[in-house]
């Protein structure tokens, strides 16, 4: 019985070779920073109140003038379609039927015109290479095909190194080792049906059909080679190509908000990329107080990594989130279990975030608050948290 996120990710663990199954789920270096982001949730308790009218309950959120049914979106992973032919049609599909957005990745493997066609809301997650011609026929496409918002991501200057992904040669031109292969065999289901779809390309890289960029461009957008001289100041030209909303996705500093804010970006999301970047990152949630003290009077503050609960994006839209931006769940679900998966996945975090608003007494997420939010334990290996309120430190 699949009941929660954790029974997909063993699920998906089961059904993937070993290699792709790492390449979702691991992170950079010693993965402390995926762990943290999992530890400074579970270090919040969510304050319930009681005798509360809570016969009607309303867990939608307008954002940029759309209604979303649920205050989290899918958030952009690449190369979705290693896990599932059109592995993004298949979660863009899963998003339209559950009302929220889904943010396409700039590594992905299906067109982002036929992704557009699956209906819903459609974001685009933009990586700038050294080859800034990618992204302009990217943003200039999106906005043909009706995208709704452009994430520039910005935690990218280089590759964290993900240790599992190197000891598993997982790289392009794929060489897999022996025991890939002995693996691949383990798994004739996935195999099949990537040998009738053939090895996902980057399908989005060049602007027109079939042509999906050199083998050099496909590596360096596997590698994550994206180019460094990037700074604020390039707002400005995605601002010319671009009159929709704009968000950078992936900060951490209090003083890179502000400077968000000030080049007019329409909002931030506050994010570690789920720890496979900056090993010695601060869980987001840790973060993200800071950063809406900095920018939050300004613009939407979002939030991403390691969210795993319904109850969990009820603990960031307590602290004054926007919405929260989910992961590798959808990838568990998508690879159990295809687009039912997926759609699974986003009805479990709904019915438990429904469930919790409930719980607490909330008709509404706009009745939620730092009111109800408390330490549960001070862990010891975040210092921002080992402080307890007075109030617990009395109880103990
Ligand atoms: C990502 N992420 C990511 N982010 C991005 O901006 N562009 C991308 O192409 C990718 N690719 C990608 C692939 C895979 C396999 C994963 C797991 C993640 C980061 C992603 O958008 C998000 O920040 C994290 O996944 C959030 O953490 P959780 O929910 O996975 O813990």
């Amino acid at each position: 019985m699949l009941l929660n996120i954790e029974d997909y990710r063993r699920e998906a663990r089961r059904r993937l070779p070993r290699f792709v199954f790492e390449y979702i789920d691991g992170a950079a270096e010693d993965e402390h920073c995926m762990r943290r982001n999992r530890e400074a949730l579970d270090s919040l308790a969510l304050l319930p109140r009681c005798l509360r009218d809570t016969t009607t309950v309303d867990p939608a959120i307008d954002v940029f003038g759309h209604t979303w049914k649920r205050p989290f979106a899918i958030a952009p992973t690449g190369f979705n379609g290693l896990l599932r032919p059109q592995g993004d049609l298949l979660l863009a599909r899963a998003a339209a039927v559950a009302g929220i957005p889904f943010v396409l990745s700039t590594a992905s493997n299906t067109r982002l015109e036929e992704v557009a066609a699956a209906g819903g809301m459609q974001w685009l997650q933009l990586y700038v290479m050294g080859e800034r011609s990618i992204a302009e026929q990217l943003v200039r496409r999106a906005r043909n095909a009706g995208y709704q918002a452009l994430v520039l991501t910005v935690d990218v200057p280089v590759s964290g190194y993900r240790e599992r992904d190197v000891r598993n040669g997982f790289r392009l031109p794929f060489r897999p080792t022996l025991p890939t292969l002995l693996d691949l065999c383990l798994h004739p289901a996935w195999l099949a049906r990537l040998a009738r779809a053939g090895m996902p390309q980057f399908a989005n890289l060049a602007e027109s059909e079939g042509a999906g960029g050199s083998p050099q461009v496909q590596a360096a957008l596997l590698a994550r080679a994206m180019d460094r001289s990037l700074v604020w100041e390039n707002i400005a030209w995605l601002r010319r190509m671009w009159d929709g909303p704009i968000l950078v996705k992936g900060l951490l500093h209090p003083d890179d908000a502000r400077k968000a804010a000030l080049h007019g970006v329409d909002g931030i999301i506050v994010s570690n990329h789920g720890g496979r970047q900056l090993d010695a990152a601060p869980a987001a949630m840790v973060a993200l107080p800071r950063m809406l003290d900095a920018a939050g009077q300004q613009l939407p503050v979002f939030v991403d990594s390691g969210f795993r609960r319904g109850s969990d994006v009820v603990k960031a839209l307590a602290c004054g989130a926007k919405a929260v931006f989910i992961g590798r769940p959808l990838l568990y679900g998508m690879a159990a279990r295809g687009e039912n998966g997926a759609s699974d996945v986003l009805r479990i975090l709904a019915e438990e975030l429904d469930r919790t608003l409930t719980l607490l007494g909330a008709t509404g997420i706009g009745e939620l608050g730092p009111h109800n939010l408390m330490l549960h334990a001070p862990t010891l290996s975040d210092p921002l948290l080992q402080t307890p309120p007075r109030a617990m430190r009395a109880a103990s």
